[in-house]
């Protein structure tokens, strides 16, 4: 069984010490007993080094949302994944949408952030999906496929289990419309199927896709219980402790049923 996993995805907010700290400390005393679940929250890289300290006692990892693919040097305003692990980050958010449609990211700039990330031993969590003229056009699958095939391209069998996708059709994001449990176990296992083609069984089935687009307390227990999607990836309801811990013990339930 796939241990499920909940980001909680701050995006460009929560990024002020006093802010950060004061949702983390609510956050800490609320899943203090979870165990069953993966817990990740993604800040703002103002307060990774704060975050990681006082999460250090706590069940809760911290993970960066965005990282470059090299060391060091002339990259103005770019952020080194040796950064990262120098202050105890342990995982990355890569490829979301909004940096690909707002910063433009290619499944190539991707791909290369993704093979750093694992050699340096960051866990990835690799973003793809659909926008909404794509899947009126019947084009969803297609650009899964591909996205699959680009942003992994050259990866290994015993990297891409290291990797945690997280499916968030871009219609979904932010805009409270949800995809139905139905709508995303199609391409969760979809990717799955994908995955078992390009590599093996084995491999596929250990692979941990998370669905992401409107999670709210109300609608993740739905998404949670379908086969192939563990866990998720939460934006906006993550930017409260009590949201996002109904969502995490929304997995737990799962996870210990
Ligand atoms: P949302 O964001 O939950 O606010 O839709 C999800 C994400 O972008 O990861």
């Amino acid at each position: 069984m796939r241990k499920l996993i909940i980001g909680g995805n701050w995006k460009m907010n929560l990024g002020s010490p006093a802010d950060a700290k004061n949702m983390i400390k609510k956050l800490m005393i609320l899943v203090k007993k979870i165990s069953s679940v993966d817990i990740i929250v993604a800040p703002p890289f103002t307060v990774l080094e704060s975050m990681v300290n006082m999460a250090k006692k706590s069940n809760i990892k911290i993970g960066a949302q965005n990282m470059y693919f090299e060391e060091k040097g002339a990259f103005t305003g770019e952020v080194s994944p040796t950064f990262l692990k120098s202050l105890g980050v342990e995982y990355v958010i890569l490829g979301h949408s909004e940096r690909r449609d707002i910063f433009k990211e290619s499944d190539d700039l991707v791909n290369k952030k993704l093979k750093k990330a694992i050699s340096m031993q960051l866990s990835p969590i690799v973003c793809i999906g659909e926008h909404l003229d794509e899947r009126e056009n019947g084009k969803t699958k297609e650009i899964i496929f591909n996205q699959i095939e680009n942003t992994f391209k050259d990866l290994q069998k015993e990297d891409i289990i290291k990797s945690v996708i997280a499916y968030e059709p871009i219609w979904a994001i932010g805009t409270g419309k949800t995809a139905t449990p139905e709508q995303a176990e199609e391409i969760h296992s979809y990717i799955r199927e994908t995955l078992m083609k390009k590599y093996d069984k084995e491999t596929a089935d250990l692979v941990r896709i998370q669905y992401g687009g409107s999670i709210k307390p109300t609608n993740a227990e739905d998404l949670f219980k379908q086969k192939n999607i563990d866990g998720g990836l939460v934006g906006g309801a993550s930017l409260q402790a009590d949201s996002l811990f109904e969502i995490i013990k929304a997995a737990d339930k799962i996870s210990n049923n």
